[in-house]
């Protein structure tokens, strides 16, 4: 199993659309084992966004991700890291596909709705970063679990 961090970023905040985004995660079989709402700490945002900091778009990034709450999750399942990235479709949600998440939410490059981790090294940093070293998670397992896998895949 893996493990990805997800935001929700303000302007899905804002248009009231963390239910059907979380719901879209839920019902593709991913497991939700981290939930948490806040106005993130400028610095917070600033290092998750770090790679991207010589970046001419940079300050408008964090501005815009500090402009109001975010939502932070954590994913779970097998692959969750490239199932996630594909259900949200890619950064130009004009473009995107309808069916994933930009595709059927949104209409900009910048504000394009959720964040996904784009590989397993920057999973676990991100995860840190927004849950903490410890992991602020709830590990449980899903009554669903054995219908959502088959036998081979557990
Ligand atoms: P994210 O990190 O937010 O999940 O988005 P992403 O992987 O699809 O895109 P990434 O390349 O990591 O860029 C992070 C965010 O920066 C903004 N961006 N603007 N103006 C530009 O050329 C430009 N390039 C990237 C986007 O809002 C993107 O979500
Ligand atoms: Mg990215």
């Amino acid at each position: 199993m893996e493990k990805t961090l997800v935001l929700l970023k303000p302007d899905a905040v804002q248009r009231g659309l963390i239910g059907r985004i979380l719901n879209r995660f839920e019902e593709k079989g991913l497991q939700i084992v981290g939930l948490k709402l806040r106005r993130f700490p400028l610095d917070v945002i600033r290092e998750h966004y770090a790679v991207h900091r010589e970046r001419p778009f940079y300050d408008n990034l964090v501005e815009f991700m500090t402009s109001g709450p975010v939502a932070a999750v954590c994913l779970e399942g097998k692959n969750a890291i490239g199932v996630t990235r594909t259900l949200m479709g890619p950064t130009q949600s004009a473009e995107a596909a309808p069916g994933t998440l930009r595709g059927d939410y949104g209409m900009s490059f910048s504000n394009n709705l959720v964040h996904g981790s784009d590989g397993p090294e920057s999973a676990e940093k991100e995860l840190a970063l927004f849950f903490g070293e410890d992991g602020d998670l709830c590990e449980w397992t899903p009554a669903a679990q054995n219908w959502v896998y088959g036998i081979e895949e557990r």
